[in-house]
């Protein structure tokens, strides 16, 4: 938890851009893995975090904007829960560390919600993203389970990312923290892969080192010889000399900020001849939107920007042909690079996409394309100072895109098809870090963790 200060400072700035009314806040229940006492880890909702900074299921809160009061809702335990839980702060003194003075149970908060709307009043909620979340919203407010998405307060979500995505400098240190537990993560991952190893038992090491330094993954790991899947999530090929593993992993710092890190490393410890001129492509795309990047720079111009340097060095390794820019302004490029090029990351490693992608990437200036590829761009908007975002190209050979692409002739003049055969069996290069806005340009965060093709060598190499 932060210091009391901080979440009276979030409410006050919240109370100040709503302007009236009444918030809903709703944290997060246990959430059941097969029978209700078999739990999955908790995992508290994100704007709940922020706002009321108590990490634990079974709790709400009222933020009553006009008249300038929080109540939160919750049960204190009983002494049976105790027997299973251990002693734990009253739910009094919880709220009061988070500068909260008004407590009710939980079956309190129905008739608040309903006493308030009597009144004339709008009650304001967030987006559920659970289904037991809308069940609890249709007991409230009497809107069916499905229908509870057309209710969602559009002010109350544009005061939240207008809040959110500008990390306060301690926001920025949490985040720093995760990162530099990513640094042993992924430098203990270089150390690990040994030609011969099932890629499950890197994972095992990656997993021990972050839960040694008391992290959790911010999203499910991706570590694995086909990184031409974008999101990967089986550890069980057997790694071989060649092989190029796409490892990309997260971890949470004590406040529950993410980290999200992306590189690839050369099973047998050297990138091939065919690899590292690919390999050194993707970095000089990532050093480059990098660069470009400061407030007032629309993302998704960052993004074309390293998509232009993917199609270059492509059009120089002769897989692609033509003008770049044309091929870009065509799409042709997203057989290689069919994703954006990053996304905002904070408490949520996609942070706040459960308010809705294009309420968080996008606004009036710039709306979503249809092209694919760059549909998946999820941050296109301005950059802003206080903005953390993450700066993920890569390239990779998809042979069922491939085929189907070159069966249906599609960007043929942009593409040499017949280059690829040779690429088949590459599989993918992805590498990201998380990156600050500042006033007057970036810094990458966190501790440089390896990332030129030499220095990851030397890491292999030990
Ligand atoms: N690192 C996973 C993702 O950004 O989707
Ligand atoms: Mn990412």
């Amino acid at each position: 938890m932060f210091e009391r200060k901080t979440y009276i400072l979030r409410r006050a700035q919240l109370k100040r851009m709503l302007g009236a009314g009444v918030v809903l806040l709703l944290g997060n229940d246990e959430s059941p893995m097969n029978y209700p006492a078999n739990l999955y880890p908790f995992w508290q909702d994100s704007s709940f975090l922020y706002y009321i900074g108590l990490n634990q299921p079974g709790l709400a809160a009222i933020i009553d904007v006009d008249n300038d009061r929080v109540v939160l809702f919750g049960d204190e335990l009983t002494i049976d829960d105790v027997v299973w839980t251990g002693p734990q702060p009253t739910l009094v003194e919880q709220a009061r560390g988070v500068g909260i003075t008004e407590t009710a149970p939980q079956s309190a908060l129905a008739d608040v919600v309903a006493t308030e709307r009597q009144r004339g009043r709008t009650v304001h909620f967030l987006p559920p993203y659970r289904g037991n979340q809308r069940l609890k919203l249709e007991a409230l407010f009497g809107i069916r389970a499905g229908w509870v998405d057309q209710y969602v307060s559009l002010p109350l979500i544009d005061a939240v990312v207008a809040q959110r995505e500008i990390k306060t400098d301690e926001e920025v240190a949490e985040i720093e923290q995760a990162i530099a537990l990513s640094h042993a993560m992924h430098t203990g991952a270089m150390q690990a892969a040994k030609p011969g190893m099932l890629e499950q038992e890197v994972v095992g090491a990656v997993t021990g080192i972050m839960r040694t330094g008391g992290g959790h993954f911010s999203f499910p790991m991706i570590f694995s010889i086909h990184g031409e899947t974008l999101h990967n999530h089986h550890y069980d090929n057997r790694m071989a000399a060649g092989d190029l593993i796409v490892h990309d992993s997260g971890t949470t710092s004590p406040n529950h900020y993410a980290s999200d890190i992306t590189r690839t490393i050369p099973v047998g410890g050297r990138f091939t001849a065919q690899q590292r001129p690919l390999y050194d492509l993707v970095l000089e795309a990532q050093l480059q939107a990098i660069a470009a990047m400061k407030p007032g720079v629309r993302y998704k111009d960052v993004h074309l920007l390293a998509c232009r340097v993917l199609a270059s060095g492509l059009k120089d390794a002769g897989l692609m042909r033509g003008d770049v820019d044309e091929a870009v302004a065509a799409g042709a490029h997203a057989l290689f690079m069919p994703h954006g090029l990053g996304h905002m990351m904070g408490m949520d490693v996609h942070d706040m996409e459960g308010l809705g992608e294009d309420r968080v990437g996008y606004d009036a200036s710039v709306k979503r394309s249809d092209q694919f590829g760059t549909a998946y761009l999820r941050l296109a908007k301005a950059l802003q100072p206080g903005f953390v975002v993450t700066v993920e190209p890569g390239l990779y050979f998809i042979p069922l895109l491939i085929d189907q692409w070159k069966a249906e002739g599609i960007h043929a003049d942009f593409i040499n098809y017949d280059a690829l055969d040779d690429y088949r069996d590459f599989g993918g290069i992805r590498i990201e870090d998380d990156v600050l806005v500042t006033a007057d340009g970036y810094r990458v965060l966190g501790p440089p963790i390896p990332k030129t093709a030499d220095e990851v060598e030397a890491v292999m190499a030990g």
